[in-house]
């Protein structure tokens, strides 16, 4: 009997309208636009704006577009999983009031903390349920509202995110495409190199944590940028070797978009040139689990069935890791 693989049908992305760009950071902290695009590569970023809008808002109107351009009925999904780590509120999850918001009423849903890699992790573990038999139709969303958590007094780490995401629909298949392999780490060590310092259980909100601005993710970016540039390479080549795949075998990198000096040192660890090489950064900055939902949304109409994609991303906890996927669809 033909294996059965979880297979991506249908991406959609969702970004706000506000842009946030370099001109107006300069505005809000002692940074100028040459800085940005030379050691990031972002010139702009979206920003969620509106009382009471959190991730679900992102989330929401990703799955609404994704189940309409994929014409599902929203009472055929089975499970939503949503990487996130700006959930709404710590809970209920996320992914709940996604799917009560699309009409889900049938589906089970649950977020994953994975940060940058969240939606690496939200792919693998959705692609089990599918490969299994247990379920059907399966909506993978990557998304995070970083503004929500940004301290926009610091101009190292202000610069880089935004708010954003995207949702896939995963279905199972017995043809040669689909989710192929899946490698993936964490090393809890990292924690203190990118954290948010308040507003969890170890330390939950007080009037001195909001005076010390702890409710912002803090980041040591010199150090994350190291443990990045080496592990997002290492396990993006070592995920071609195990499935003996050469540089010419590669149609697509999708790196996570954290900074542009990461996705290049990336792709010539694996040989590929930037013709290959999936990049928005410029427009969205980093949005944490969103980027690679992004990405894919973003380059949809280039991509062709059995196209060999690796999807790469690292980030905080540290996580990071890799997937190897055949694309399942030709351009609608
Ligand atoms: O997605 C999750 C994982 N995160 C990442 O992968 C991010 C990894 N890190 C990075 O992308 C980079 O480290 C940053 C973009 C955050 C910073 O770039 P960098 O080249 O590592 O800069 P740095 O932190 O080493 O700082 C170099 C200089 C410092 O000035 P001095 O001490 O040399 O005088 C900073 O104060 O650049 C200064 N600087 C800035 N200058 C203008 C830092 N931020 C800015 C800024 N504008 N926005």
């Amino acid at each position: 009997m033909k294996k059965t693989r979880a297979v991506i049908t249908g991406v959609q992305g969702w970004v706000p309208d506000y842009i946030l760009t370099n001109r107006e950071l300069e505005t809000m902290v002692d940074t100028n636009d040459e800085w940005i695009v030379t050691r990031t590569g972002i010139k702009e970023r979206r920003i969620l704006k509106g009382e009471d809008k959190g991730t679900s808002v992102i989330g929401i109107n990703a799955v609404k577009g994704l189940l309409k351009k994929t014409n599902t009925n929203p009472e055929d999904i089975d499970l939503i999983i949503c990487a996130t780590v700006t959930p709404d509120m710590p809970f209920p999850a996320t992914a709940n009031i996604i799917a009560d918001g699309v009409g889900a009423i049938n589906s089970y849903s649950f977020d994953i903390s994975a940060a940058c890699s969240g939606f690496l992790y939200a792919l693998t573990i959705g692609s089990q349920f599918i490969e299994t038999g247990m379920h059907k139709k399966v909506i993978i969303i990557g998304a995070d509202k970083m503004s929500s958590i940004i301290d926009y007094q610091d101009r190292a780490t202000c610069i880089i995110f935004g708010d954003g995401g995207g949702a896939v629909l995963l279905e199972p298949t017995t043809e040669d495409v689909g989710v192929m392999d899946s490698l993936l780490h964490s090393d809890g060590s990292g924690a203190p190199y990118l954290h948010m310092k308040a507003g969890g259980s170890r330390k939950p909100a007080t009037m001195e944590t909001i005076a010390a601005r702890e409710h912002y993710a803090f980041q040591e970016g010199a150090s994350v940028f190291k443990f990045a540039v080496t592990n997002m390479a290492e396990v993006s080549a070592e995920i071609m070797e195990r499935n003996n795949l050469t540089a010419e075998d590669i149609s697509w990198l999708v790196p996570h978009q954290a900074n542009k000096r990461i996705i290049d040192a990336t792709a010539n660890r694996m040989g590929i040139g930037p013709d290959k090489v999936m990049l928005n950064i410029e427009k969205y900055g980093n949005t944490t689990a969103g980027t690679l939902p992004l990405c894919l949304w973003d380059y949809e109409s280039r991509l062709k069935k059995g196209d060999n994609i690796i999807l790469a991303a690292f980030g905080g906890g540290f996580t990071w890791g890799s997937i190897y996927l055949k694309w399942g669809y030709d351009p609608k």
